[in-house]
């Protein structure tokens, strides 16, 4: 399980500040979203590895166009230099398939490419209008079908991890928001898992924010999650 950080703050240099006061920290990974790579760009994803090159950057642009649009974005995205980047799975098959054959020459070096299902946001009734068929349904059949078009994982609630790798492959990554690592304020997310329950369902990437960001100590929080995280894993371990 590896420890991603919503770089959500309103400016690039409050981001960069939290990076920085976080860059001993070897092997976080820093989710940049549409709002700051639209604001900032590519300098701000150079200055991120400057402060510390092991940082690993997860580019939250959640892709969506016609196939050939869609491979030409992922191959730009691979130049970026970025260790993983999304797309939605509603794009289908092809658009999937077309970006994962497009990123073949990169070999190991490409971006792990992951699916977005199911945008939370919706309720039921608007998923519905929307997609024919009921979020849980759907949700699975997206995260089948962009195992089969070679796709790394999806992003989905904690609460759906086991189920996919079920429906799917235990090696298929899962990426999970709303994670309020010892039970934190949840603000405006409406299904919360504690760090325990994200171990427990098999989440690859926890992704917090709010939690982190607004803590007094952000450093301390992380390193308190990292201890959580170990801790949890090795006492699984030796069940
Ligand atoms: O502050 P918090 O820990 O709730 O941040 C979660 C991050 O994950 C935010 O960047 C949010 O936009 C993102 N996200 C989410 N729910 C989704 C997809 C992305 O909370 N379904």
């Amino acid at each position: 399980m590896q420890l991603v950080i919503a770089l959500d703050l309103p400016s690039a240099a409050e981001n960069l500040a939290l990076a920085e006061s976080l860059g001993a920290f070897d092997g976080l990974w820093m989710k940049v979203g549409f709002r700051s790579y639209i604001r900032d760009g590519r300098p701000f994803l150079d200055t991120l590895k400057s402060i510390n090159p092991h940082f690993k950057i997860f580019l939250d642009l959640k892709l969506y166009d016609i196939p050939n649009t869609m491979a030409d974005a992922a191959q730009e995205i691979a130049e970026l230099d970025v260790e993983m980047f999304n797309l939605h799975a509603s794009a289908g098959p092809r658009a999937m398939e077309a970006v994962m054959r497009r990123l073949e020459p990169y070999g190991r070096e490409r971006p792990l490419v992951l699916a977005v299902t199911a945008l939370t946001s919706f309720s039921e009734e608007e998923f519905r209008a929307i997609y024919g068929a009921g979020i849980d349904e759907k949700a699975k059949e997206f995260a089948r079908a962009s195992w089969e078009a070679g796709l790394d994982g999806v992003v989905c609630s904690a609460f759906e991890s086991r189920a996919i790798k079920e429906e799917t492959s235990p090696e298929f990554l899962t990426l999970s928001p709303g994670i309020r690592p010892f039970g934190e304020d949840a603000g405006d997310q409406r299904r919360v898992a504690t760090l325990e329950l994200a171990v427990q369902e098999q989440v690859d990437f926890p992704v917090v924010g709010r939690p982190i960001y607004r803590a007094e100590d952000p450093v301390a929080k992380v390193q308190e999650i990292l201890d959580r995280m170990r801790d949890i894993q090795s006492k699984r371990g030796g069940e």
